[in-house]
């Protein structure tokens, strides 16, 4: 059996028309043309497709089936169709990327894979605290934000990826190092340099001591976690920041990390959108590309988990995931 699909084609019409004339006018064919492709095609399949009834053209049971299968390749053809288009139109495109200050320590290591494998996407990536992220969530103008905490006052799509442990960092050579438990009111009574305000991290880590009923003992404000590390190192105090901020080898930076109760503070990364914003080919493709990554993230698997636990879409943050 070779049934082209052409063949095919004409087949379907003549189908759903009832007609050979009707579906060589459909088709703009001369209707012997019509006549001929049916003939050939009923001789490839060995079997009638169609019966007359009185001057009505009826389809045989195997032309039922045939009606049937044409009709799903259709689909999937036109499926496959729209795919490819998808792939050629994410080939160019630009994708609007915010991530919070802290997140600037992986996420150019995340997109890199992208953006080899998109080389016509112009990627741009804005950089602030979380609370001008927010801002500019809020005026939606961004594709997609990378943050730790998204805001509950905004209809979000969420996406949790990566582990973002925050951990409590002294210099290398303090005292507390040498033990192998501090109690977390021994760590809130330590001088502690923490972010300016706006900044997630310490909104998060002023979380943990509220939920933990201590007041931590703040010495100094400073703007950024790359003049924390330093001041941590040069002894002005100890400070909770982001594991991601010193990696794997805190010690190169004259920091080492103290082995708090209740620490670390486990909270996530997550790829935030504004529920309704327009899709393009470019997002669809980041964001299948993210969800890929997803899977390699302990965290992103736990609250999975506890989403399907509670059987509802609400994650652990009371939102959607994003789809
Ligand atoms: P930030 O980042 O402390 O740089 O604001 C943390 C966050 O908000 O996720």
């Amino acid at each position: 059996m070779r049934p082209s699909l052409h063949q095919l084609r004409v087949f379907e019409a003549v189908a759903r028309l009832r007609s050979f004339t009707a579906a060589a006018q459909e088709l703009h064919l001369a209707q012997p043309t019509v006549s001929v492709q049916m003939r050939e095609l009923a001789g490839n399949i060995g079997l009638p497709l169609f019966e007359q009834q009185g001057r009505r053209t009826a389809l045989t049971a195997a032309g039922e089936a045939l009606l049937e299968a044409a009709r799903s390749m259709f689909d999937t053809w036109a499926a496959f169709e729209m795919t490819v288009g998808e792939l050629k139109g994410a080939r160019r495109g630009k994708l609007r990327l915010a991530a919070v200050t802290t997140a600037e320590y992986f996420v150019p290591a995340l997109l890199a894979p992208f953006a080899r494998a998109y080389p016509g996407v112009d990627v741009s990536l804005a950089v602030e605290n979380r609370d001008a992220v927010v801002e500019r969530l809020r005026q939606d103008a961004d594709d997609f934000t990378i943050m730790m905490m998204p805001p509950v006052e905004l209809r979000l799509a969420v996406l949790p990826f990566l582990d973002n442990p925050l951990v409590a960092l002294a210099p290398r050579d303090h005292p507390l190092t040498r033990r192998r438990r501090v109690p977390l009111q021994t760590l809130a009574a330590e001088p502690l340099l923490v972010r300016e305000k706006g900044s997630g991290t310490r909104m998060a880590s002023e979380q943990f001591f509220a939920e933990h009923r201590l007041l931590p003992n703040v010495r100094m404000e400073l703007g950024s976690n790359e003049a924390i590390k330093h001041a941590v190192a040069a002894g002005l105090g100890c400070a909770i920041l982001s594991q991601h901020t010193v990696g794997r080898t805190p010690e190169r930076d004259g920091l080492a990390v103290l082995g708090v109760e209740h620490m670390p503070i486990r909270r996530s990364w997550y790829l935030v959108r504004r529920e309704g914003r327009a899709e393009t080919p470019v997002t669809r493709a980041f964001l299948a590309y993210m969800k890929a990554r997803q899977d390699d993230a302990p965290a992103a698997r736990e609250t999975k988990r506890l989403d399907r636990a509670d059987g509802s879409s609400q994650s652990v943050r009371r939102r959607s995931h994003v789809a």
